[in-house]
């Protein structure tokens, strides 16, 4: 991604999906189901303000599928409803409209007893760059090939994906800012890649990666390296690392910059397997 936030920018993106708000009836919440919190906007509930939403968990595939269910249930304990899909593969996504018909049923029951014409539920989604909001919208869209033209009374040109389950979804994305002054969500963002590798030290990302997973998946990473035990602190990891891989300077010294790159690659790439990088704040 090549967007930095500014005020400015901010700013603009939230007037952008506050202004679109009121053309729909639901807010598609798209989250990365590795970072269900890390990957939320920290204005979410006051720009949506009061607005029925659906957070949708997206990448499932790359996420530890016991921390998602737990994750889900954590929502709805919160009174939020959530699903987790892949919108790559395209799983799950009847789940969506389930799910939003669920949380519509009362506003639409109210609008036939007064005698309005049933139409379509409409949404939007909305997310931090780099969850898969356009992977979404392009998945329902060829599924659904037919698209409405502009809706009458609509001043700006909009355009709308109907689904073939009376959903109509506006087909650009609400785009919001993620939240980095927290070192450790930056971690979090850097390494499922959704924050640039400028923004942090790469070297602490890879450190903090690795001292996750020996807190929380330790058998896989001794796995993924042949440790038979870990080294007792996280600098010996990484020299050994380094060495196991022939991560090298030209003199034959650990080249620790190496070592990052391997490290980050391993984690972006699923080698150590499905990872959540959250935990429920109840379970942390
Ligand atoms: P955005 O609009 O929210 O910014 O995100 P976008 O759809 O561009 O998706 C960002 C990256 O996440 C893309 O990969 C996309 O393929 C991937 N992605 C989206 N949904 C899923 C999912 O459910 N599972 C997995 N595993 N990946 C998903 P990319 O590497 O940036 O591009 P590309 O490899 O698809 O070309």
């Amino acid at each position: 991604m090549t967007i930095q936030w500014f005020p400015g920018h901010m700013a603009k993106a939230r007037r952008q999906v506050t202004e679109k708000l009121k053309l729909v009836d639901i807010i598609f919440e798209l989250v990365d189901a590795r970072l269900p919190l890390s990957s939320r906007n920290p204005m979410i509930d006051e720009i949506l303000n009061q607005k029925p939403r659906l957070v949708i968990l997206n990448k499932e595939d790359m996420a530890d599928p016991v921390m998602t269910k737990e994750w889900i249930a954590y929502f709805k304990q919160h009174g939020v409803e959530a699903v987790s899909v892949n919108s790559q593969a395209g799983s799950g996504l009847d789940k969506i409209v389930k799910a939003a018909e669920k949380i519509l049923k009362e506003k639409f029951d109210r609008m036939r007893a007064r005698g309005i014409k049933p139409r379509a539920m409409r949404a939007m989604i909305v997310g931090i760059p780099n969850v898969g909001k356009s992977t979404l919208i392009n998945r329902i869209a060829k599924k659904n090939i037919a698209k409405t033209g502009n809706m009458p009374g609509v001043t700006k040109a909009q355009q709308w994906i109907k689904t073939a389950q009376h959903l109509e979804l506006l087909d650009t994305p609400g785009i919001l800012w993620p939240k980095f002054e927290d070192p450790e969500t930056g971690f979090k963002l850097a390494l499922t890649g959704a924050i640039k590798d400028s923004i942090l030290n790469l070297q602490d990302v890879a450190i903090w990666g690795l001292r996750f997973l020996e807190d929380r998946y330790p058998s896989r990473l001794k796995e993924k390296y042949g440790f038979n035990e870990l080294p007792e602190n996280i600098a010996l990891v990484f020299q050994q690392i380094g060495e196991r891989r022939g991560c090298l300077s030209a003199g034959g010294e650990v080249d620790y910059d190496k070592v990052t790159d391997v490290v980050i690659r391993d984690i972006r790439t699923t080698q150590f397997g499905r990872l959540t990088f959250d935990v429920p704040p109840e379970k942390a």
